[in-house]
C-alpha cells in the first residue's frame, strides 16, 4: 500500500501579524512533510488563519474596520510569508471559506442529531485572549495563567456539547496509544486533566454579544463557539467527508501545536470526532515555546522577533537550521541573535560550508573539476558512517527530535573533514605515483557531501539543492532518502559546477557595541573514567541561598550567603549572568568539601555547580521541585 503523510499546522488567529513562533511550528510541518516526500510517502501539508470569535472581533473594531476586512488583511500577511520561508502547504484554509462553514455546519447537526449538544445556562469566567471559559481552580489569583489578565464574568443561556460522555473513553484511547499525544510530557498533562470530572463544552455564542461566527445549523440567533469552528479546518482541509484525499490522509492524520493549545487539541477535538462519529487524529505532536533572551515574547515587552527581518538579514536557510537545531522539540527555548550567529559561523559556515568549498576545489585544482573515479579498494569510513546517520535521521524524524537529526548529521560532515586531514590529498597530488588513491578519497569525500546534501534536504532546501547543483547533478530533485542509499551514486567524468560560498561567515556586532563576540570553544571532550569510590569523595549538597550581594570592584564574582545546614559564604563567578536578586531563596549545588579558597579577599567554601559559559552563558544547576536543604546530592 502507498504510505502517506498527513500533518496540519494550528491555524492562526489574525489578530496580530506572525512570529517567529507561528514561523517555527510551519518551519517544522514544512521539514516533516519534505522528508516524507523525500522518503516516497504521498504528503498533505494544511495550514492556514482562524478568522472568527471575540478576539478578532475586538481587533478589527480597535482598527476601526469590519472583522472580515480585518481578517482578510492579517490572512494575506500569514499567506504571503510562507513562501517567502519556501514553506511548501498544500492547500491554505481560512474559517470564513464557505467549504469550512458548510463542514463546521455538517458536524454540529450530526452531533445535534445524535443527541450530543443540549440547551442550558452558564455561568462563569471568560478569558478572551484564550477564547474559554476558566473555572475558578484554573486561575491563579484570579487571572488567566497564561495571559495573566483577569476573566469576565458572563452569564449565558447557550448550547452545550456533551464532552463529559466521553471522558473515559478517551481515556482508555490516550492508555491504548501511548503516541497519541507525544512527547510524553503532554500526555501526562492531559492525562492529569482528565483525572478531574470533565465539563460539557460551551459550544455557541448569542448573536445579541457576538455576530462574527458560523451561525448554528440549528438555531440562527447563536454562532459557533470558535474552537469548534476552528478544530474542524483539519477534516475540511482534506475534503470532508467523502474526497479521496480525505480517506487516505484521515487515518494518518498528524497535528503539530505548541503547549499553549494543548487543551483544546488533546481533549476538545478527540472528543469531537467520536461524537461526529470520526476516528480520532493519529498523533499530536507537541512542542515547547520559544522566548527571547529568557523572557516571553510579546508586543508590550517590544522583543518580538519577525521571521522576514532575520532571514532577510542572514538568510533563509540559516534561519531554518537555527530554529531546527537549537530547540529540543517539547521543551522550551529561548532565542539569541547571538547564539544564532554563533552556530551560523560554526556549524554552517565552517563545518558544512568548509567542507564543500575545500573539496570542490581540491578536484578543480588535481582533477580538472572532473569526478575522479572510485576504485575497488575504497576505505570503509565515510560509506560506513553515512549508512549509520542516514539510519539515525530516519529514527529522529521518527521521534521529532530534528536536534538529533541535525547533529547525526553534522557527524558525517565532521568525519568527513577529519579524512581531509588523515589522507592529505595535497600530499598525495605531489606523487603520481598516488593518483588512483588521491581519486579515490575526492570521490569519497564528493559521495559524503551527496549524502548530506539530501539529508539536509528538508531543513536547508535552497542550500541543498545548491550543494547538489555544486556536484554537477544536473537532476537535484531526483536525490531522495533512496538514491543516498547506494554508495557510488556519482558519475566519474562529471563535471563540478562551483558556485560561490554557501554560509558567508557573520560579523555580528550586539547593539550599540564595536565589539565582535568571541568565539565560545566547544565543550572539552568527556574526561577519562573514574571509580564510584573517587566520585564519592566529593561531597555535593543541596544549598539555598540567603542573600546575595555583588563582590566591589569585580565584573564576574558574586558573594553568597547559603544554607546547607550551616551557613556559609562561597563566591561564584556568575554575575554576568545572575543579578542577585534572581538568586534569593533559590536552591542551588555546592561541592560541600572542596578546599577553601580566597577571591578577591573574600574566603569561599565551597562551590556552586553551573555549566561552563555557552552561547547563552552560564547556567546554573538547579531543581524542577523544592529539595531540602542540606540534602546529599549523588
Ligand atoms: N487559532 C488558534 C489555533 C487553532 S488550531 C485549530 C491559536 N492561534 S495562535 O495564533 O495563537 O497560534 C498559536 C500557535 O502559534 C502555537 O500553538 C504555536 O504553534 C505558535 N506559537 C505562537 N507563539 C509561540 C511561541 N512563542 N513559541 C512557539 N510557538 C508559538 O492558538
Amino acid at each position: 500500500m502507498e504510505k502517506a503523510f498527513y500533518i496540519t499546522t494550528p491555524i492562526y488567529y489574525v489578530n496580530a501579524s506572525p512570529h517567529i513562533g507561528h514561523a517555527y511550528t510551519t518551519i517544522v510541518a514544512d521539514v516533516l512533510a519534505r522528508y516524507h516526500r523525500l522518503s516516497g510517502s504521498r504528503t498533505f501539508f494544511l495550514t492556514g488563519t482562524d478568522e472568527h470569535g471575540d478576539k478578532i472581533a475586538e481587533a478589527a473594531e480597535k482598527s476601526g474596520v469590519t472583522p472580515k476586512a480585518y481578517a482578510d488583511r492579517i490572512s494575506g500577511q500569514f499567506r504571503d510569508l510562507w513562501p517567502k520561508l519556501t514553506i511548501t502547504n498544500d492547500y491554505f484554509i481560512r474559517t470564513t471559506d464557505t467549504n469550512h462553514i458548510e463542514t463546521v455546519q455538517a458536524i454540529l447537526s450530526k452531533v445535534y442529531d445524535a443527541g450530543d449538544i443540549y440547551f442550558g445556562h452558564y455561568e462563569g469566567y471568560y478569558c478572551v485572549g484564550c477564547e474559554r471559559f476558566y473555572t475558578e481552580k484554573e486561575l491563579i489569583d484570579g487571572k488567566c495563567p497564561d495571559h495573566q489578565t483577569e476573566p469576565e464574568f458572563r452569564k449565558e443561556s447557550n448550547y452545550f456539547f456533551k464532552m463529559s460522555k466521553y471522558q473515559d473513553w478517551l481515556i482508555s484511547h490516550i492508555n491504548a496509544n501511548p503516541d497519541f499525544i507525544r512527547p510524553e510530557r503532554y500526555r501526562n498533562e492531559v492525562l492529569a486533566f482528565l483525572r478531574e470530572p470533565l465539563e460539557d463544552l460551551c459550544i455557541s455564542r448569542p448573536k445579541s454579544r457576538l455576530s462574527w461566527g458560523i451561525t448554528l445549523p440549528f438555531d440562527e440567533n447563536y454562532v459557533t463557539y470558535v474552537w469548534f469552528d476552528a478544530l474542524i479546518n483539519y477534516i475540511t482541509g482534506i475534503g470532508y467527508p467523502d474526497s479521496d484525499n480525505f480517506r487516505t490522509f484521515w487515518p494518518v492524520a498528524q497535528h503539530l501545536i505548541a503547549k499553549d493549545i494543548l487543551k483544546p487539541h488533546g481533549i476538545y477535538w478527540p472528543t469531537m470526532l467520536k461524537a461526529a462519529g470520526l476516528e480520532p487524529y493519529k498523533h499530536l505532536n507537541v512542542h515547547g515555546y520559544w522566548n527571547v533572551d529568557q523572557s516571553k515574547m510579546s508586543k508590550s515587552l517590544g522583543n518580538v522577533i519577525s521571521p522576514l527581518e532575520l532571514k532577510d538579514k542572514y538568510g533563509l536557510d540559516a534561519f531554518r537550521y537555527y530554529l531546527l537545531r537549537e530547540m529540543v522539540f517539547g521543551l522550551d527555548s529561548s532565542f539569541s541573535e547571538e547564539g544564532f550567529v554563533q552556530r551560523v559561523n560554526a556549524e554552517l559556515a565552517n563545518d558544512l560550508g568548509n567542507l564543500v568549498s575545500r573539496v570542490t576545489a581540491m578536484v578543480m585544482k588535481y582533477c580538472k573539476g572532473k569526478i575522479p573515479a572510485l576504485t575497488p579498494e575504497a576505505d570503509a569510513i565515510l560509506p560506513d558512517t553515512a549508512a549509520r546517520v542516514i539510519g539515525d535521521v530516519e529514527k529522529s524524524f521518527q521521534e521529532l527530535t530534528f536536534h538529533k537529526a541535525l547533529m547525526s548529521i553534522w557527524e558525517l560532515i565532521n568525519t568527513a573533514n577529519r579524512y581531509i586531514v588523515e589522507n592529505e590529498p595535497w600530499s598525495l597530488a605531489k606523487d603520481p605515483a598516488n593518483q588512483d588513491r588521491l581519486g579515490n578519497v575526492l570521490y569519497q569525500l564528493l559521495e559524503a557531501i551527496r549524502v548530506v546534501a539530501v539529508l539536509i534536504s528538508p531543513f536547508m532546501p535552497g542550500s541543498s539543492g545548491k550543494i547538489l547543483t555544486q556536484l554537477g547533478i544536473t537532476d537535484p530533485e531526483r536525490e531522495d532518502f533512496k538514491t543516498i542509499r547506494t554508495w557510488g551514486g556519482l558519475s566519474s567524468g562529471q563535471s563540478l559546477q562551483r558556485g560561490e560560498a554557501l554560509f558567508p561567515r557573520i560579523d555580528y556586532k550586539p547593539d550599540g557595541g564595536a565589539a565582535e563576540i568571541k568565539a565560545i570553544p566547544p565543550p572539552p571532550p568527556i574526561k577519562p573514567e573514574v571509580s564510584y569510590e573517587d566520585f564519592e569523595k566529593i561531597d555535593l549538597r543541596v544549598a539555598r541561598i540567603l542573600e546575595a550581594e555583588v563582590v566591589p570592584k569585580s565584573a564576574k564574582l558574586l558573594k553568597l550567603k547559603i544554607d546547607i545546614g550551616e551557613e556559609r559564604t562561597i563566591v561564584a563567578g556568575i554575575a554576568k549572568d545572575y543579578k542577585p536578586e534572581q538568586l534569593v531563596g533559590k536552591s542551588i549545588v555546592i561541592v560541600a568539601n572542596l578546599k577553601p579558597a580566597k577571591l578577591m579577599g573574600i574566603e569561599s567554601r565551597g562551590m556552586l555547580l553551573a555549566t561552563d559559559t555557552t552561547a547563552e552563558g552560564i547556567t546554573v544547576l538547579a531543581f524542577d521541585r523544592e529539595p531540602r536543604t542540606g540534602a546529599k546530592v549523588r
